[in-house]
């Protein structure tokens, strides 16, 4: 098996009023810094709501549930405030922004991005109006899978700086009201992790079974008089076990042979990794992103997998997997004003709920990308986008999760090509623009917890990759090194899908201004080369221009923030077969917004359907509409994105 690309597998609190377009900070008590707060909207809901206003909108509150019955009464009784039928949390209703350190900002000329690099860019984030920071590794790594390999896990990558470099950073990250969520990267470690280094030294070393070590099949022709112990194959190409000649067994890598996994049945492990996460949110950080959470409880007995069986799937949904993390949960998190997003290869819709739901105390929510995933044919292979299709997968999201259950929205993600070049249309700069902000308009107003990829916020798109030796990523490597050299691909059908789909595209250097390097360096080498295209798309220029895709970003996440609906409202897709126009309603109470989409790159006089009317434009991507308040057919221009409250 190939490496599937992961797209492709209240408390009632008073306090300052303050505007929802700009949330104040209140103190957080359990932590000691101020936090940002929609404390407006709770206070009123707290002091003035009337029953009546309360009941239409789904709002309930201690009194109004003297003698709880209902799931939605008791949670209001223990002080949460509900709405919609929805707990409310801050981490609900934030916007998070994915920082890939190396490729952010480099403070020192080294070509890699580090921590000094972000805390000077802190400004940039919290003018476009994010609430959380998510940073992708920055611990002590040989950099096997670019800080998914972490060596350890109290200490700062050298390229990326130092602690007190940390320190400083989510101290700026906490003055500006923001908060930082980091990677937690514990189904392996790399193997110069000091517990894999005295693991592998002998069969009774007392880390041996922090890993997990088995005997191979005996066969007299294989390399070493041994076959792998199953026929599991790793995400990176190859069998997921790895020989060691010490101590003559085999390790299992469901990643690199650089990254052993963990074994999580060992309560020692388990300890260490309460322990780390301890570590980091006593320092204040606010949450963690999961790495492959799911995949932590390994099958008994390891048998092989059977023809045709998934996986992933049966990686995913181990016998302990939410014993483990409810254990995670029960002596970490619940102790903490936190979130976690769980990285959750191999769940479905269905089995959601058993990580996220309320009643389970294991995440606050995962990614699923059955939508990013949309027409993986397997490897960098895909088919064209069909608009249906991916309406479907929203659709189901809305249907299948629960009112205990969280969603989160996004499209780009390290591991992915750039969103613009995936799905939008880059053929012209104005229409590579209007794709850019029609894409980030959907990812701000579909359910869940919102994600932006850095760079997204200028429409940054995939590098014009030509040979295979510009590629870093070890997914790239490794494939040339199988399934190029086995014949099973051609050199350039391996570039021409890896420069398509590739996750090199992601991590090209931050375009920031026209200067050398694109303003992201100012070495001789950068660790990804900058796209060439960084004389026209650069966030200077677009920071400037009231009319730029940043601008537009920072419209939409002020419109998000401006209403509740966005966040705690019903979805409702109106027109689920058109197949250019994506068109939907978020609705909370007496509050409902109408948000049309047109994907196509052509012009369409688009009648609304069900007799419904677009009554007072919002936001849109076009400068100005000819359409009337009041029009039940709209002329919509290539890649239109319109928000009305109707
Ligand atoms: C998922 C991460 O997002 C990806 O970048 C990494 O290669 C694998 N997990 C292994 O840690
Ligand atoms: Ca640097």
């Amino acid at each position: 098996m190939a490496w599937i690309p992961w797209h492709s597998v209240v408390s009632l609190e008073t306090g300052p009023i303050c505007q929802r377009t700009a949330p104040c900070a209140v103190a957080d008590s359990s932590k000691g810094h101020p936090r940002p707060y929609h404390t407006a909207v709770l206070t009123f809901f707290k002091l003035a709501l009337s029953a009546a206003f309360a009941t239409a909108i789904g709002a309930s509150s201690y009194a109004q549930s003297l003698e709880p019955a209902t799931a939605d009464a008791r949670r209001a009784s223990q002080g949460v405030t509900v709405i919609n039928g929805y707990s409310q949390h801050w981490w609900k209703e934030a916007v998070v922004y994915q920082i890939y350190p190396r490729s952010f900002q480099d403070s020192n000329g080294d070509g890699i991005g580090d921590l000094n690099g972000i805390t000077s860019r802190l400004d940039y984030l919290k003018n476009l109006g994010v609430d959380v920071i998510w940073l992708s590794p920055h611990f002590d790594s040989p950099n096997a899978d670019n800080g998914y390999d972490i060596r350890d896990y109290r200490k700062v990558m050298t390229e990326f700086g130092t602690m007190g470099d940390f320190d400083r950073m989510l101290a700026g990250i906490k003055k500006r009201h923001m908060r930082l969520i980091i990677d937690l990267v514990v189904n392996h470690t790399s193997d110069e992790h000091k517990w894999f280094e005295e693991s592998r030294k002998s069969r009774t070393n007392p880390y041996r079974d922090y890993y997990i070590w088995r005997d191979g099949k005996p066969n007299p022709n294989a390399p070493n008089g041994f076959d792998p112990p199953n026929n599991y194959n790793s995400f990176f190409s190859g069998s997921a076990w790895q020989w060691d000649e010490t101590t003559r067994q085999f390790y299992l890598h469901l990643f690199a042979v650089k990254q052993p996994d963990l074994n999580w049945e060992n309560p020692k492990v388990r300890q260490e990794v309460y322990s780390l996460m301890r570590f980091w949110l006593d320092k204040g950080v606010d949450g963690f992103r999961m790495d492959v959470i799911p995949l932590i409880s390994k099958t008994p007995g390891l048998p092989d997998l059977t023809p045709g069986q998934d996986a992933v799937k049966l990686w995913a949904n181990g016998p302990r997997r939410d014993e483990f993390l409810q254990e995670m949960n029960r002596e970490v998190l619940s102790k903490y004003d936190d979130m976690s997003v769980g990285e959750a290869i191999g769940i479905d819709l269905p089995g959601t709920h058993s990580l996220v739901g309320e009643d389970r105390h294991e995440l606050s929510q995962i990614f699923n990308f059955d939508a990013t995933r949309i027409g993986s044919i397997g490897g960098y292979i895909y088919r064209p986008l069909h608009l249906p299709e991916l309406k479907a997968v929203y659709t189901a999201h809305a249907t299948i999760l629960g009112k205990q259950d969280w969603d989160t929205s996004f499209l780009g993600n390290h591991d992915m090509s750039r969103v613009v070049s995936r799905w939008g249309d880059t053929s012209t700069p104005e229409l590579r623009a209007m794709s850019a902000k029609l894409l980030q308009t959907m990812v701000l107003t579909l359910r869940g917890t919102a994600y932006l990829y850095q760079g997204d916020e200028l429409g940054m798109t995939n590098y014009p990759w030509t040979k295979i030796s510009e590629f870093n990523d070890i997914e790239v490597q490794n494939r040339f090194k199988t399934e190029v050299a086995q014949g099973k691909l051609t050199e350039q059908q391996l570039i021409s899908g890896a420069a398509a789909y590739g996750r090199d595209n992601a991590r090209t250097p931050m375009q920031w201004d026209i200067t050398k390097n694109a303003g992201f360096s100012t070495g001789n080498h950068t660790w990804e080369p900058v796209n060439p295209n960084y004389l026209q798309i650069n966030a200077a220029d677009q920071v400037k221009d009231p009319d730029s895709i940043y601008h537009y970003t920072q419209k939409m996440i002020a419109l998000r923030r401006s209403d509740l609906a966005f966040i705690y409202g019903d979805y409702q897709d109106l027109d689920p077969k058109h197949e250019q126009v994506f068109l939907y309603t978020r609705s909370l109470g007496a509050s409902s917004y109408l948000v049309i989409l047109n994907f196509s790159s052509q012009p369409i006089d688009y009648t609304l359907p069900q007799g419904i009317q677009a009554k007072n434009l919002k936001l849109g991507n076009y400068r100005d509409s000819s359409d009337l308040a009041g029009a039940t057919t709209l002329h919509l221009r290539p890649r239109e994105a319109r928000i009305y409250k109707n």
